[in-house]
């Protein structure tokens, strides 16, 4: 299973359901890297979209506690064990945690690879990823090198969750 974010120097994702700052060329990155691919969140990340639609040409699951929740287009859970329920129902295709806070840090152990957009900038915000420089078994695997949007600069940074990834290789 693999994760994607985007955090500023505080691991900072989001504010007022939100996100920090458009960044067209990180859209397109996450656009490439789980167009075709199962992508995971919570509901406030899914209302957090325009028009609060699932995204397109991907299998987006939801999760909500809230029995009477529906979404045109989208898979509903409502719960971690009925998530992996549901997965198992793709078994073999590629899974990415999308967001936000409460999703994120409720599935980093279960994951093997994140894919962080680190900018180099701090921003408010009241949504956060758990810092993986600070989090045991994660290590960076690659780094793009410094790009920039205006005056905006990032990296696209992959990290390795080693004790995941030592667990699939047994
Ligand atoms: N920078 C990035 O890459 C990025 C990516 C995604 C999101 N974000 C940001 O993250 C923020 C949202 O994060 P958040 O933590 O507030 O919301 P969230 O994780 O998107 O959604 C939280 C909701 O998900 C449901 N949920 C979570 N775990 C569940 C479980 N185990 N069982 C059943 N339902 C569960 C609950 O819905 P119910 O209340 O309906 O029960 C919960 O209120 C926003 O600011 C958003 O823009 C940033």
């Amino acid at each position: 299973m693999n994760l994607i974010a985007a955090v500023d120097q505080n691991w900072a994702i989001g504010k007022d359901n939100g996100l920090l700052v458009k960044n067209p060329a990180d859209m397109k990155f996450f656009r490439e890297k789980t167009t075709g691919c199962v992508v995971v969140m919570g509901r406030k990340t899914l209302e957090s979209f325009p028009g609060g639609l699932p995204l397109k040409n991907r299998v987006n699951v939801v999760l909500t506690a809230n029995r009477g929740y529906s979404a045109k287009g989208a898979v509903i859970v409502h719960s971690r064990e009925g998530l992996f329920e549901k997965l198992k129902e793709y078994g073999g295709g590629e899974i990415f945690v999308i967001g936000g806070e409460s999703v994120y840090r409720m599935l980093l152990d279960e994951c093997d690879t994140a894919y962080i957009t680190k900018m180099d900038a701090k921003f408010e915000a009241d949504a956060f990823f758990p810092n993986l420089d600070e989090q045991e078994g994660w290590e960076i695997a690659s780094d793009s090198g410094e790009k920039r949007h205006g005056d905006l600069k990032f990296r696209f940074l992959t990290y390795q969750n080693r004790r995941v990834s030592s667990e699939i290789a047994e």
